[in-house]
Order: C-alpha cells, then structure tokens, then sequence
C-alpha cells in the first residue's frame, strides 16, 4: 500500500488527528510541553514494556515519547489486545477508578485497556504490548509520510 501524507499544520497542541494507512487508524497527537512532561514522569514500574522492548515500533523512534519529535506521537489507533479503537482521554483521571491515578492517554472501551500519551500500556491491562508505532518520517516542518 502507498505511503500517505499527512498535513499537520493545523493541528493544534493537545488535538490529534487521523489518518488511514493500510486500511488502519493512524493518530497524529500533537503533545503540549505537560502532555510531554506527563509521559516522561509516568512511573516505569507502571507500565509493561515502558522502554518498548516488544519489536513492534521503527529503532528511530526511542525513549518515553516513542516519536521523532516529543512534541508529535505517531501511533496505529488500534487497541493490541482485540483490536477496538481506544478513546482519547489527554486529561489525567478521565477514566481513572477511584484507587488509580491514571495520568491519561488513551483508553479501550472494550475491556479497559489503558495506555499513556506515548502509547505505552499500563502494567495489568487486558492488552498485552504498547500500541503500534507505525513507519513514518516528515516531509518537512509539517508534512509526515506514513508508510
Ligand atoms: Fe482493547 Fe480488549 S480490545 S482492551
């Protein structure tokens, strides 16, 4: 399938867009310096793969944030236990049960999959690895090429 490009000119911080590639969701979110400071501070032993080990992302994309840049995540908007379409949540405690302190990202409706702003899953979730970092690369300042 062809690459797609997508214009992230208008996208403001703290929004995400979408595009498809492969006939899959791909979300472009735009992080605020919070958002940023947000991912960066979830605690490690919070997460099931916080250093995404699991081989399912490009090697250029590293650390906490998971993207080229920090301010922009490019992830495949498919939850990775059963494949539903997990909600924006960017807001800390959207979705929280009253003994979690969930600091937002994004959340599966279907069995409660939660993720943070980089797509790194929390540990004990029903899905099993981080949402998906698709190949991707910028065209320039505001153009990314997915694919
Ligand atoms: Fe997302 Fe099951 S499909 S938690």
């Amino acid at each position: 399938a062809a690459p797609v490009q997508a214009d992230i000119s208008k996208l403001h911080p703290g929004q995400r867009m979408t595009v498809e590639w492969r006939g899959r969701p791909v979300w472009i979110i735009r992080r605020t310096p919070e958002m940023i400071a947000r991912t960066e501070t979830v605690a490690t032993e919070r997460l099931a793969d916080p250093d995404s080990n699991h081989p399912q992302q490009p090697a250029y994309v590293q650390g906490a944030l998971r993207s080229i840049k920090p301010e922009v995540g490019v992830l495949i908007g498919l939850c990775t236990h059963f494949g539903c379409s997990p909600l924006y949540r960017p807001e800390p405690d959207a979705q929280a049960d009253s003994n979690d302190d969930w600091s937002g990202g994004f959340f599966c409706p279907c069995h409660g999959s939660r993720f943070d702003l980089a797509g790194r899953v929390y540990t004990g979730m029903p899905a099993p690895t981080n949402l998906e970092v698709p190949p991707y690369h910028y065209l320039n300042d505001t153009i990314i090429v997915v694919g």
